[in-house]
C-alpha cells in the first residue's frame, strides 16, 4: 500500500521548501514537513554542546540522539521546528549550521534517528515531506514523488536573495561554490545519498517562478487523483450510528466508476469493447467511523497492473483524515472468450506516466 506523502527531493536551495509549503496550503488536511531542519536542527545542538559536526564524539552524538525530541508546530508561514521545547528559528540558517548540517547527515546514527521520526509524522495526515532521501529512503511507497532541481547559478542567486543578500556575480559565485560544495556532500555520502528516485517526476525549475512550479505540481498530483465528495446518508448506517463496513466496499465500487470517467471512460464502455473487471480480492483496513451527515472524500487511484491483474487503491476521508484505506485487485477478462486477457490499453498509459 503506497502512503499518504507528497516526497520532495533535490540539491540545496532548489525551491523545495517553498513548493511543500504552497503544496501543503493548496491540500486540505496537509501538513508540510522540512526534514532539512531536523538535519539541522542536529548540528546546532551538537555545535552548541561543542562538538565538531564533522567528526563529532560518537557517544556523545550518540545520548544527544536518545534524548532529542523534535515536532513540528503549524505556524502562519507553514511549519517551525521546535527540539527539545525550544524553536531556534533562524539560528538553523547561518552558513556555520548549513555546513554542520550536511556533515553530520553523513552519520548514519543521526540518518536512523531522523528517518525513524520522519516515519512516525506520516501517521494520519496526508504530509507534504521534503528533503534528500524522502522519495528513496524514508518514504519509497510514497504516493507521489518529486525531484526539484535547477542550474547552480539560478539556486545561489536564489539563496542570495532569500537571506537578504546582494546578487552581484562576485556573491552569486561565492555562493553558488558553497552550495555546490554541499551537493557534492550531499550526493556522494555512503548512506542514503541524495538522488532521484526513477518514479519520481523530475521538475527543472530554473525559468519558472514559485506559482508554476507550483502549478505543475499539482497538475501531476490531480492527473493521478480523482476525488469524490459523498454526504453519507442515514441509509448508510447501522444500529451503533456510524456507516455500516460492508457499505465501504460500495463506496469503492462509486469510486472506481468516477476514477474510469476521470480517465475518459466508463464501465459500460470496457464493456462494450468486449472486457469485464471482475473483483477477484478486497482488502478494507478501518481507523475511524463515519456518520449520517459527514460529508466524506473518496480518493484513490490505478496503483498496478500486473500480468492480467489491476489493482485499484481507494482512501475514504473526513477534513483530511482517512477513516477507510483499502484496495481491489480486478483480473481483466475477455468477454466473448470468458479467457483472461491483459488490461486495457490506458489503464497501462496511465501506470507508465509518473
Ligand atoms: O534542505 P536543507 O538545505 O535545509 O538541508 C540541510 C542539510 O541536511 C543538507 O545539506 C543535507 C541534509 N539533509 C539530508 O541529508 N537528508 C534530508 N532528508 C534532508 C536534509
Amino acid at each position: 500500500m503506497s502512503v499518504n506523502v507528497i516526497a520532495i527531493d533535490g540539491p540545496a536551495a532548489s525551491g523545495k521548501s517553498t513548493a511543500a509549503r504552497e503544496l501543503a496550503a493548496a491540500i486540505p488536511g496537509a501538513v508540510c514537513i522540512n526534514t532539512g531542519s531536523m538535519y539541522r536542527a542536529v548540528a546546532w545542538k551538537a555545535m552548541r554542546d561543542g562538538m565538531d559536526p564533522a567528526h563529532p564524539d560518537r557517544d556523545r552524538l550518540n545520548r544527544l540522539l536518545e534524548t532529542i525530541r523534535m515536532r513540528f508546530v503549524s505556524t502562519p508561514e507553514g511549519c517551525e521546528l521546535e527540539v527539545d521545547g525550544e524553536r531556534p528559528g533562524n539560528a538553523l540558517r547561518t552558513p556555520e549550521v548549513s555546513a554542520g548540517a550536511s556533515a553530520i547527515a553523513t552519520i548514519p546514527e543521526v540518518r536512523r534517528k531522523l528517518v525513524e521520526l520522519q516515519r512516525a509524522m506520516a501517521a494520519e495526515q496526508m504530509i507534504v515531506m521534503e528533503g534528500r532521501d524522502i522519495g528513496t529512503v524514508v518514504f519509497p511507497d510514497a504516493k507521489y514523488k518529486f525531484f526539484l532541481t535547477a542550474s547552480p547559478e539560478v539556486r545561489a542567486r536564489r539563496r542570495l536573495l532569500q537571506d537578504g543578500g546582494n546578487p552581484d556575480p562576485a556573491e552569486v559565485a561565492r555562493v553558488a561554490a558553497e552550495i555546490a560544495a554541499r551537493d557534492k556532500t550531499d550526493s556522494t555520502r555512503a548512506d542514503s545519498p541524495l538522488r532521484r528516485a526513477e518514479d519520481a517526476v523530475l521538475i527543472d525549475n530554473s525559468t519558472f517562478s514559485r506559482e508554476e512550479t507550483i502549478q505543475r505540481m499539482l497538475e501531476r498530483i490531480q492527473r493521478k487523483m480523482t476525488v469524490m465528495p459523498y454526504r453519507v446518508p442515514y441509509a448508510d448506517t447501522d444500529q451503533m450510528g456510524v456507516v455500516y463496513y460492508a457499505n465501504y466496499l460500495v463506496y469503492f465500487e462509486r469510486f472506481r466508476n468516477e476514477l474510469l470517467r476521470d480517465a475518459g471512460y466508463t464501465y459500460r464502455r470496457l464493456e462494450e469493447d468486449g472486457i469485464a473487471m471482475p473483483v477477484i480480492e478486497a482488502v478494507c483496513s478501518y481507523k475511524a467511523s463515519a456518520k449520517y451527515d459527514d460529508l466524506l472524500e473518496i480518493t484513490g487511484r490505478f496503483a498496478e497492473a500486473k500480468g492480467v491483474k489491476v489493482k485499484i487503491e481507494c482512501e475514504v476521508r473526513r477534513e483530511g483524515k482517512i477513516l477507510v484505506e483499502g484496495y481491489t485487485v480486478h483480473a481483466c477478462m475477455d468477454l466473448k472468450s470468458g479467457r483472461p486477457t491483459r488490461p486495457p490499453e490506458f489503464i497501462r498509459e496511465l501506470l507508465l506516466k509518473p
